[in-house]
């Protein structure tokens, strides 16, 4: 794997999740294998979770990890071609990243959209600058539009409830819109859908109020619906997550708290499990009763992000270790 940016850079999502449980059943198996290599995890924005689960994975494999939080200590980049930097820029990112990929054998990214732009956001102009730039693998740490990370740790949790909860029929996955007070991303949202689609081992289902459409590039294949006590029925998973407006760029149109996941809703579901990757606006996106519930998944999902970031370094490391790293 030369980079890890979306599910396309993945050639077998099965034998990836399954490489992370073995991670995840023994953590240290691989605790040599990048020792003397060094990860650049570069934060343009705020996380709690990305930054230690993969500082932990790194650990693992006996990588050093550096954290640089860019948005707060670095000096602010320029990512436009030609840009006349007269402004509040002060380096380019064609002169930052060769030393960057100088100083890193590999180099990890937060870089969140605009939502004012949405051609720079969905062109993913900031991690595809690294990319060309920096000369090393880049693995997302979510991205304008993407956030594989994220999606990886969801499909190894849906997996692991599988087996031990014995469900062998083909499960039905809803992933749910819900209300929040400020316009996010659509990475989770756009994300979880690719791989969903990619995975192919679900009947998954999209349901959102009217205007939250996402891009088609990410949720053909899904059943999308604006009703969302249709789409709970029989349902086995429900991932919960707010997005904001994708045609009318970074809008909140409604923030209606009918939307809210509470359960009384879930009285139709096949007693789905709830998921969301966390931060979560508790009682604006998912009630406290779910959350405090006893099928709420959120704990191992975001636990899970550990093994997910395991098992993509590895497989990042392969091409740059003796004897692909084993
Ligand atoms: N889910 C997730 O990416 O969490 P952080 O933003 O805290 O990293």
């Amino acid at each position: 794997m030369n980079q890890f940016i979306s599910v396309h850079d993945v050639a077998d999502i099965n034998a990836l999740v399954a490489k992370a449980l073995g991670y995840k059943a023994n953590p240290l198996m691989h605790h040599q294998l990048a020792a003397n290599k060094r990860i650049g995890l570069l934060f343009l924005n705020p996380s709690l979770r990305t930054r230690l689960s993969t500082q932990i994975a790194a650990a693992n494999l006996g990588m050093e990890a550096i954290v640089f939080n860019v948005d707060k200590e670095g000096w602010a980049l320029e990512f436009e071609e030609g840009a006349i930097m007269s402004g509040n820029t002060v380096e380019h990112i064609k002169d930052a990243a060769p030393i960057l990929g100088n100083y890193f054998d590999v180099l990890a990214i937060r870089t969140f959209p605009s939502l004012i732009n949405k051609v720079d956001d969905y062109s993913e102009m900031y991690i595809s600058q690294f990319i060309k730039y920096a000369g090393v693998p880049v693995i997302s740490l979510e991205s304008a539009t993407l956030h594989p990370l994220q999606s990886l740790a969801d499909i190894i949790t849906i997996q692991e409830q599988l087996i031990q909860n014995k469900i062998t029929h083909k499960p039905k996955i809803v992933l749910t819109w819900a209300p929040h007070i400020k316009p996010l991303p659509q990475c989770v949202a756009n994300s979880f859908a690719q791989w969903m689609n990619a995975w192919g081992e679900a009947d998954f289902v999209i349901t959102h109020p009217e205007d939250y459409e996402l891009n088609e590039e990410f949720t053909n294949g899904a059943t999308i619906t604006q009703d969302q006590d249709s789409a709970l029925k029989n349902a086995d998973f429900v991932y919960v997550k707010n997005w904001s407006t994708y045609n009318d760029y970074g809008k909140i149109y409604e923030n209606d708290p009918k939307w809210m996941l509470t359960n009384e809703k879930l009285v139709i579901s096949n007693n789905a499990k709830v998921m969301h990757c966390l931060p979560v606006r508790r009682n604006v996106e998912l009630s406290d009763e779910i959350l405090d519930g006893q099928n709420s998944l959120v704990t191992q999902q975001a636990s899970n992000r550990v093994w997910a970031a395991q098992a993509v370094l590895a497989e990042v490391l392969k091409p740059l270790t003796p004897k692909g790293g084993l």
